[in-house]
């Protein structure tokens, strides 16, 4: 169910922590692009405060916060059609995201599984953050300082948007007000989920040990057909139905991949390549992935050569996201009391 009374917009962002991976761009970013330009007005966010939850290199959280931006850019987010930016020169995520500190319950970050995956347990868990607990109420002030409606986002953040909706509704309730929105979470299927090249059954990440693990979009079109033709698989030919593939978690995951990149169902590459061996899906597999992804880390690589541009950009789009969210600021000091004379 989405509010009529608010504008159709949609709010992601990604984390500057560490290169932007094939997971970011199939499950993040590519969907975004699709996103643009249709029904929404678009805002894409670089969140930097969420990445300072753990610790970062100074020199390097900037670099990175650079690179997931020409990571946007160079995969088609157009910086007029979308308003991208990163979180830090919008000062009123920070503020907003106090307000909702006040608002949501220690209970209800309790419950949530991310911060219990990264912060671990016991005395590990007390050397944690107070910033990583207090993460996605930080998330929810990302998502409602615009009042947007849907948010795509991977299966693994939906706890987090049904938290904003929970702060939404506390709110509305608690002030009497019909202010923040009920946002819809925008689900990617699980067949979206880029898993690691070595081992299908963990997700393809940017910290794995080793680098033939994953893809990175910076990868080279050399890099990226080596890393496809070493992908571990099991030794069966393709099945002839997408069932053959239940217990096959390495076939499976570069099915996916292949029906992502070439805007396929499963089915579709299943019938086209049922019976084939590796010797044939694999080079098919890596030169649609050169194909797709070899320009956009080209692309990458020039827009990383002038930082100046990026920051230019960046600080455009910081402008046009505080048009949005300094109203809404506003009324939301107001409706909470506090004075700003
Ligand atoms: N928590 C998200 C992730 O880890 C990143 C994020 C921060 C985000 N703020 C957001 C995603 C707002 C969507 C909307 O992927």
């Amino acid at each position: 169910m989405t509010d009529t009374k608010f504008t159709p917009r949609v709010f992601s962002g990604i984390k500057p922590s560490g290169g932007l991976t094939l997971g970011n761009y199939l499950g993040a970013i590519k969907r975004f692009v699709d996103m643009q330009g249709g029904q929404f007005e678009t805002i894409y966010c670089v969140v930097d405060l969420h990445a300072i939850t753990v610790w970062q290199d100074p020199k390097e959280l900037a670099n990175a916060t650079r690179e997931v931006a020409a990571g946007y850019l160079a995969s088609g987010i157009d910086p007029e059609k979308s308003i991208l930016f990163n979180q830090a020169q919008v000062a009123e995520h920070a503020e907003l995201g106090w307000i909702f500190n006040c608002v949501a319950r220690v209970g209800w970050m309790n419950r949530m599984t991310q911060f219990k995956d990264k912060a671990g347990s016991g005395k590990d868990a007390e050397k944690a953050s107070l910033g990583l607990y207090a993460y996605p109420s930080l998330m929810a002030a990302d998502i409602l300082l615009y009042h947007a409606t849907h948010v795509p986002v991977g299966e693994d953040q939906k706890q987090h948007v049904e938290l904003t909706r929970d702060i939404a509704k506390k709110f509305n309730h608690d002030f009497k007000v019909d202010f923040f929105p009920e946002t819809t979470p925008v689900i990617e299927g699980p067949a979206m989920r880029v898993m690691n090249l070595r081992d299908g059954s963990k997700k393809m990440s940017k910290s794995g040990e080793s680098d033939m693990e994953r893809i990175n979009m910076t990868d080279d079109a050399d890099t990226i057909s080596k890393k496809f033709k070493k992908a571990k698989t099991d030794p069966e030919p393709l099945p002839e139905t997408l069932e053959g593939l239940a217990d096959r978690p390495e076939a499976r995951n570069l099915v996916n991949i292949y029906a992502a990149l070439n805007d396929m169902t499963n089915e579709q590459v299943i019938t086209e390549y049922a019976g084939a061996g590796w010797g044939r899906f694999k080079p098919a597999l890596a030169d649609l992935a050169v194909a797709k992804l070899a320009p956009i880390s080209d692309d990458m690589k020039r827009l990383m050569n002038d930082p100046a541009e990026i920051d230019r950009l960046l600080g455009r789009g910081a402008e046009r996201a505080r048009e949005i969210a300094q109203p809404i600021l506003k009324q939301t000091y107001e409706i909470v009391g506090l004075l700003r004379s």
